[in-house]
């Protein structure tokens, strides 16, 4: 098949939820469909489960888990598939954000009952920033929940989206009587029995039959044709060039554990879900049908077996086609690279690829190259944007607790930096270390691994920052620039990539700060034109 073809037939997406609202039930269903797996219950959950084991330890779990789970991929009537896994535990936030810059579309899954919760905010704004194309799905709706046009409203005002209902559910919970499919002109009745797995569809041209007031009866079909009438007055109509730029967003209605209203949301996305998206770099826009191979590391997996220390990095293909065995140069430390055992995954397998295309993800073995972030070329000096770091939450000292072990400590934290576990800063003033992580957890992660995967032993120091800033040397006023430097120098640091970082204590200090330093600007993320 052609490069062309290939890209044609590729869907590379996410699915973003708040933890609950059914994204693993869903992957599972997805899967399913697709024949990659025979059963339900597959998929391991990669969610912090409370409980058993202390948290850290969880996280240990979950990170052998999450290797299995990072990119499931099937084919579904001819379409390649690629489910990249998103974790939803918010300490875990900037591994979501980042495995975001590598997927072409993504499906929000919302809780019927629970509606929209903190962690779908997050997710859908930093989607919606990056203009990625989104379908919603709104699950459990064989539970209680809230009316549907309550929902939809609260989705607008809360998400910021524009939304357009492909389907609509006839009554819920309890009366729960299917779903009319506004999409396909069709109404799927509910069985309410999951063994079966089989929806019964049944083709309604014209809501207004009265064969309609025999299948579900006369009091659901005449709300069902009111609702329908009020969806087609309320809500722009479905257009796929809004979608594909993220100004509208399509609704399904399901149940993910009945399998009810998948198929439906699967036929749908492999119509309308984008193929692999041009990729801006810091030199040109770059096309998927180029010739020349590209593509980028938007994760690393490090220590699975402390034995071996591997780490497979994760590509994401943005262009031309990935060969085994071809040297490929690393434009950061500019150097070629051969990879003899590129990985692909399929379902819960991995396997030995020979090639992939764009939109694939290919897993690479390595010795401690890689960063997050970085590029892979066929030889031109590009570099992919759009992994930036962002402000950290929470920030400590890290020192070395015991001395005959500082080559392993540096070595250890150096490797989980690379991973981004979290955000190593050095402070100008005397050279100390600051980690900064997203969520607390992650600092009983860190001291954890340096002990058992590099025998070195951490001990932390509390410090007092509220918010790490950017500073943006190049646009700031030099004179300024230099007083500012001067003044705080005890709160300035610099990140991994040598950048000027400023440590505001409060945001009393960064507003005051901003005002007596107007010329001086600064970023809360590292990335910035
Ligand atoms: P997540 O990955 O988004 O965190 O959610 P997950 O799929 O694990 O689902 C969370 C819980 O919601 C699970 O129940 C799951 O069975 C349930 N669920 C998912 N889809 C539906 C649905 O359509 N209807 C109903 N009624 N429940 C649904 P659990 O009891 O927490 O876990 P489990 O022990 O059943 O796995």
């Amino acid at each position: 098949m052609s490069l062309i073809s290939e890209i044609k037939r590729r869907r590379t997406f996410g699915i973003i939820s708040h933890p609950d609202a059914g994204k693993t039930t869903l992957t599972e269903k997805l899967l399913l469909f697709g024949g990659a797996i025979q059963e339900a219950g597959a998929v391991k959950s990669n969610k912090i489960k409370k409980g058993a084991t202390s948290d850290f330890m969880e996280i240990e779990r979950q990170r052998g888990i999450s290797v299995a789970t990072s990119v499931l991929a099937f084919e579904y009537q001819g379409i390649k598939i690629n489910i990249l896994d998103t974790p939803g535990h918010k300490d875990f936030a900037e591994d979501t954000f980042r495995t975001l810059t590598a997927v072409d579309s993504v499906i929000v899954v919302i809780d019927v009952a629970k509606g929209v919760e903190e962690q779908t905010v997050k997710l859908v704004e930093v989607c919606r920033m990056r203009k990625i194309p989104m379908i919603v799905f709104i699950n459990k709706l064989d539970r209680e929940g809230k009316d549907a046009f309550e929902l939809l409203d609260e989705i607008e005002q809360k998400l910021n989206l524009t939304v357009t209902p492909m389907s609509f559910p006839i009554g819920m919970g309890y009366d729960f009587k299917g779903i009319y499919n506004i999409w396909e002109k069709n109404i799927n009745l509910f069985s309410g029995d999951s063994r079966k797995n089989i929806e019964e569809t049944i083709n309604i041209e014209d809501l207004n039959s009265p064969d309609l007031n025999d299948l579900i009866t006369k009091s659901a079909a005449d709300t069902l044709r009111e609702d329908v009438e009020l969806v087609t007055e309320v809500y722009p109509k479905f257009n796929q060039e809004d979608y594909l730029n993220s100004n509208l967003q399509p609704v399904f209605f399901g149940s993910a554990l009945n399998s009810f209203g998948v198929r439906e949301l699967l036929d749908c996305f492999v119509e309308i879900a984008p193929t692999p998206r041009p990729k801006e770099s810091d030199t040109r826009l770059v096309l998927p049908d180029e010739n020349e191979f590209s593509g980028f590391v938007f994760k690393i997996h490090a220590n699975m077996d402390p034995k071996h220390r591997d780490r497979l990095a994760f590509i994401k293909i943005v262009s031309g086609i990935f060969n085994r065995n071809t040297p490929y140069l690393h434009v950061r430390n500019n150097k070629k690279m051969k990879f003899s055992s590129p990985n692909a995954f399929f379902a819960e397998k991995k396997q030995i690829v020979d090639t992939s295309y764009p939109g694939d993800i290919v897993g690479l073995h390595d010795t401690g190259n890689f960063k997050i972030g970085d590029t892979l070329t066929q030889g031109e000096l590009m570099q992919y944007r759009g992994i930036p770091s962002f402000s950290p939450e929470h920030f400590k000292y890290i020192n070395n607790a015991d001395p005959l072990k500082s080559k392993q400590l540096s070595k250890g934290i150096s490797q989980l930096m690379d991973e981004g576990v979290a955000q190593l800063f050095i402070l100008e003033l005397n050279g100390r270390k600051v980690i900064g992580t997203v969520g607390a957890l992650q600092f009983e992660v860190i001291q954890y691994r340096l002990e058992h995967e590099y025998g070195a032993k951490c001990v932390y120091e509390n410090l007092n920052v509220h918010k790490a800033c950017w500073v943006d040397v190049e646009k700031s006023d030099k004179n300024e620039l230099a007083e500012f430097k001067r003044v705080k120098s005890r709160f300035l640091a610099k990140d991994k990539r040598n950048q000027l970082v400023f440590f505001a204590d409060s945001s009393f200090t960064l507003q005051m700060t901003q005002s007596k330093y107007p010329k001086v600007i600064l970023h809360y993320i590292s990335e910035f034109e």
